[in-house]
């Protein structure tokens, strides 16, 4: 499975922060945002990313991840010149994809907790698989509504009047018919090949599975300066709390085994001393007190 992160818009919601640097590099407590997202595919095992932004922010995301071979993953990087929708990641990337199934995450989506995702993940086989999340404010979103057998029966965008308080969190997982999909969408009022016209069609073809994603799941986006600052306060508070990190994508690609324990510490040792590079020794001191040969390095 092929794993799609979208990292565009001009992210004017966030303005001033966003002028000269892009919405999904903010910080969101002590790392870029679109760590978050990625280090959630990494911990699903998934490995082979297209990372698709602006013309003028690639760049600077081609300098964070290079070809993402230090953290033992690939990235291949793709322009979205002009903020024409969510769904058109499948046209760009479609040679990416090729005959694979495909994963596409927001990179301004933050998830913690809880391993509905992964099992998603690994458990696919064919259709659509989205999500769903009780939010108090679903006219911001995708909004399901379901049935009274937990059957998705509609799907929305940004509905003024919602029918559930169900939203679509910006994570998705697709058979290959996404990229016929998409390329035969039209672009809706708002000008954009919409995520949730993909949606309807695979609700249209009877192959939609929503899951509603448990209570103790934490789905944050980071979309406004207010909802920032409310990821940031969240983030710090359970890392403070339980002395783990979220979206360490190196701790990630330790714990898959994308890497092993020598090229993580290679890592480490070319970071310099902060509490990031603290933590990640932590892990590798935890590492070999439970595999290392004797507890020793
Ligand atoms: C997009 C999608 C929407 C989804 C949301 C999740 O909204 O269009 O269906 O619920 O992402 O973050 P947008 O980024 O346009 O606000």
């Amino acid at each position: 499975m092929k794993s799609i992160i979208l990292a565009g818009g001009a992210g004017s919601r966030l303005y001033p922060l966003t002028q000269v640097s892009s919405k999904q590099l903010q910080a969101v407590f002590d790392k870029p945002m679109i760590y978050y997202p990625l280090t959630v595919l990494m911990a699903s095992g998934l490995r082979e990313f297209c990372l698709i932004s602006t013309p003028i922010d690639l760049p600077r995301y081609k300098a964070l991840f290079s070809d993402g071979s230090q953290w033992g993953i690939t990235i291949e990087y793709r322009e979205q010149p002009r903020p024409d929708g969510i769904a058109q990641a499948f046209v760009i990337a479609a040679d990416f994809i090729g005959k694979d199934s495909v994963v596409l995450m927001l990179g301004d989506n933050i998830f913690s907790g809880g391993d509905d995702f992964p099992r998603a993940v690994s458990s696919f086989s064919q259709g659509a698989r989205i999500f769903a999340y009780h939010v108090k404010d679903p006219e911001r979103y995708g909004v399901v509504e379901f049935d009274r057998n937990g059957r998705a029966i509609s799907l929305e965008e940004k509905p003024k009047y919602p029918k559930s308080s169900y939203a679509v969190p910006g994570v998705y997982i697709y058979d290959n018919d996404v990229v016929e999909i998409s390329s035969s969408l039209r672009p809706s009022a708002r000008g954009e090949l919409e995520i949730t016209d993909v949606n309807l069609e695979y609700l249209r073809r009877g192959k939609l599975q929503v899951k509603r994603l448990s209570r103790g799941f934490a789905w944050l986006d980071a979309g406004t300066s207010g909802a920032l600052h409310e990821a940031s306060a969240y983030i710090e508070a359970i890392e403070r709390r339980q002395g783990i990190k979220i979206g360490c994508p190196e701790e990630a690609a330790l714990t898959r085994g994308f890497l092993d324990i020598r090229q993580f510490e290679a890592l480490i040792d070319a970071m310099p001393a902060c509490d990031y590079s603290a933590y990640l020794r932590g892990v590798a001191d935890e590492w070999y007190r439970l595999e290392g040969p004797g507890g020793e390095r």
